[in-house]
């Protein structure tokens, strides 16, 4: 492939859980690539990865790894982000970010194309990929906003292990093995690898993800929180948030109840619009056992959302269960989508 078939593209992160995938992703959705740099910390570089055919030789991640780079996709952790996106936007590159390092910053964009793709128009060099168990959320909230308003959210999450990178989804399957062998375990990177104590998650449920802060909630429910509210343009929506952690290897879940600005709505009413709703699968048929799972929910790029029901209760308050590929919708294919718009758009030098 020579410069005009495409872009010079680089991947941050390749070896790891979300890096793998973008790969995967750039090549499954035959996005144009001229060039394809495939960047690591230095414990990888050297190693040779097959992509569509071709070797590529992993490189270690540096400044001058981003001369002539059109779009760098970053998903090697909020440091790595911080120090090296500013060098690749430097070198004329378009970021794409898949870490937290800049998504609250009022000058960076933080995109979920279903929801807010012209927000790409305000970018400075950098774009934001949002957190996983946020995007499959908003991609469902977003057409009930639009035809009925939203005004309060409360979530709770079923998050898979690959959430925390590759090394979590290993300690599941060490972790299980050995249990069934009766064998003692030692979890070193569950629920937080920085964190002081580190819990069994095979066999297990765990209401910790991300650190938490001084207000009691983790940083992945604050993530949550204030993401929503920045991605949907409204500030002014309550929005609560519980993340749990479970044995599950790849597939978030998560169970929403939501109140919507409008009266005399009904369940039916809310199905009609999320089953031809962008980027959203409606699994929702009771009598016949038909939900979404995140068995069936691996490998694909859509939200699927089912067990749409209204509120006891509250009138204008529904529940509906979310799930989506946390590895896909959650990131690699968000990330890669926002790269397909800003090409559509003309947002790419
Ligand atoms: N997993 C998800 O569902 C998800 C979703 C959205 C966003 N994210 C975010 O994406 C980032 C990566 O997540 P992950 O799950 O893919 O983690 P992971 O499986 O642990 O992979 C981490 C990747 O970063 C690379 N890396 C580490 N330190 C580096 C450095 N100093 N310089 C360059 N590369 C470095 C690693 O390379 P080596 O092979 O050399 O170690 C590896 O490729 C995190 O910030 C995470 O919060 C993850």
């Amino acid at each position: 492939m020579n410069q005009q078939d495409g872009f010079h593209v680089a991947v941050v992160g390749a070896t790891g859980a979300v890096g793998q995938q973008m790969i995967q992703t750039l090549v499954n959705e035959k996005f144009p690539i001229s060039k394809l740099t495939l960047l690591s910390s230095a414990r990888s570089a050297g190693k040779r990865v097959e992509v569509n055919g071709q070797e590529i030789t992993i490189e270690e991640a540096k400044p001058e790894s981003f001369e002539g780079v059109d779009i760098a996709l970053f998903s090697a952790g909020g440091g790595v982000s911080k120090e090296l996106a500013p060098e690749a936007v430097k070198r004329g590159a378009i970021v794409v970010d898949n870490t937290s390092a800049f998504r609250m910053d009022a000058d960076k964009p933080l995109v979920v194309p279903e929801v807010n793709e012209l927000d790409l128009h305000q970018h400075n060099g950098i774009i934001a990929n949002p957190n996983c168990s946020t995007i499959q959320m908003v991609v469902a909230l977003e057409p009930i906003r639009q035809k009925y308003g939203l005004k309060k959210v409360i979530v709770s999450t079923y998050q898979a292990v690959s959430g925390a990178g590759a090394s979590a989804v290993e300690e599941l399957i060490e972790q299980t093995k050995s249990i069934l062998n009766n064998e003692t375990i030692e979890p070193q990177i569950l629920p937080v690898k920085s964190d002081n104590n580190h819990y069994q998650i095979a066999f297990n449920a765990i209401p910790q993800i991300d650190k938490f802060q001084d207000n009691g909630y983790t940083f992945e429910e604050m993530k949550m929180i204030n993401e929503t509210k920045k991605i949907m343009h409204l500030p002014e929506l309550q929005v609560s948030a519980t993340c749990v952690r479970l044995p599950v290897a790849v597939g978030h879940s998560e169970s929403v109840y939501f109140e919507i600005e409008a009266g005399d709505v009904s369940a039916n009413d809310i199905k009609a619009l999320l089953k031809d709703a962008p980027g959203v699968v409606l699994q929702d048929d009771p009598e016949n056992q038909i939900y979404p799972m995140p068995a069936n929910c691996v490998g694909k790029n859509d939200v699927f959302v089912g067990r749409i029901r209204k509120d006891i209760d509250e009138d204008r308050g529904f529940h509906m269960w979310v799930v989506s590929d946390n590895l896909l919708k959650g990131a690699a294919w968000n990330s890669v989508q926002i790269a397909e718009r800003l090409v559509k758009l003309g947002l790419v030098k």
